[in-house]
């Protein structure tokens, strides 16, 4: 293609020279193909001035992490005097990684190969992303089939119109035979984002199985169970010790950890849990109202300290 007379050598060398890509020369004739032009797009890419890479090989970008087999691709190519296209990882002058995407183009004066020419484009975030979305999508498989291989029958679950009755008869017994009652409110931390990664029907599944997990771990008469508002489970317990409690709350937090629901958005990398509640023996004034109002003080105190567990005793 010919060049139109209204662009000046200059302005050919001022576009070059203000890339944000790094371009570079090599001379094809000489061996390991040194470099002999280095744009500022390069110097501002790697870190390195062009006075301190002309006359080398490319090769310095790579470090000590030559073993990669885009390097192979891209020895070949250049071997058989070829353009190619790889991605890979190259280190600036301070030593940090970057995601080099190396375009090489074969330049030929009549048959013979001259030169050869050089784009550098740091595409890392792009990498990245789609490593980060890979991972996800790994996840989410992994997810699928623990769901598939599932078959324990479902426990039994309430609503929380059947907890709110189970609640008022707990307390009434309570207040009548001066036991220790328990008003538990359960959260699975971020879940939000684990339904705004994995979808909602990954969702639903994970918190059946966390609901199931809670409801074996009160399967007694004296205890009940509900799904009581998204992604919260309330349960009410009596009669139990309080450092029985703890610990039995402990156990069941470690459970839901070990059920192995993968969530990358979690610091553990798998889906927990925030308890949170209130035992007390209860007064003849004790309102079912008031438990609930005390149980979810705990749990947004606990939500804000970033802490997995606030249980109150009074
Ligand atoms: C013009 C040109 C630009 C190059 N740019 C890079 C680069 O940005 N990063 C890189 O890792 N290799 C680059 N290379 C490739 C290396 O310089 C080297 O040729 C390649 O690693 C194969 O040689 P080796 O066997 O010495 O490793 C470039 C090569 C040429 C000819």
């Amino acid at each position: 293609m010919s060049i139109p007379l209204e662009i000046s050598r200059d302005l050919l060398t001022q576009a070059v020279d203000q890339s944000n890509d790094g371009i570079t020369i090599a001379d094809a004739r000489q061996k390991d193909w040194p470099l002999i032009y280095a744009n500022a797009g390069f110097e501002r890419l790697t870190g390195y001035p062009t006075a301190e890479v002309l006359g080398k090989s490319c090769n310095f970008l790579q470090g000590e992490d030559t073993l990669q087999p885009e390097i192979s691709v891209l020895r070949d190519a250049l071997q058989q005097g070829k353009s190619c296209m790889v991605t890979l990882r190259n280190y600036r002058r301070d030593g940090s990684m970057f995601w080099n995407e190396l375009s090489i183009s074969a330049i030929h004066d009549e048959a013979t190969l001259t030169h050869f020419i050089g784009i550098q484009k740091d595409v890392t975030e792009r990498v990245l992303r789609d490593q980060h979305l890979r991972q996800s999508n790994k996840d989410l498989h992994a997810l699928n089939q623990q769901l598939l291989t599932q078959t324990k029958p479902p426990a039994d679950i309430r609503n929380r119109l059947y907890f709110d009755d189970q609640l008022h008869r707990m307390l009434q017994t309570a207040q009548r035979t001066h036991s220790l009652l328990s008003v538990l409110l359960i959260n699975l931390n971020q879940f939000h984002l684990f339904n705004d990664r994995y979808g909602r029907a990954a969702g639903d599944a994970c918190l059946r199985m966390v609901g199931e997990r809670i409801a074996r771990s009160f399967a007694r008469a004296s205890d009940c169970v509900a799904r009581y508002d998204g992604d919260e489970f309330a349960v009410v317990s009596m009669g139990d010790s309080i450092e029985g409690l703890k610990q039995h709350l402990q156990r069941l937090r470690d459970q839901i950890r070990a059920l192995n629901i993968p969530h990358s958005d979690s610091p553990y990398g798998v889906m927990s849990i925030c308890v949170s509640g209130i035992s007390l023996i209860p007064q003849r004034d004790t309102t079912t109202s008031a438990l609930l109002k005390q149980a979810d003080t705990a749990l947004q105190n606990a939500k804000k300290s970033g802490s997995d567990c606030e249980y109150i005793v009074s």
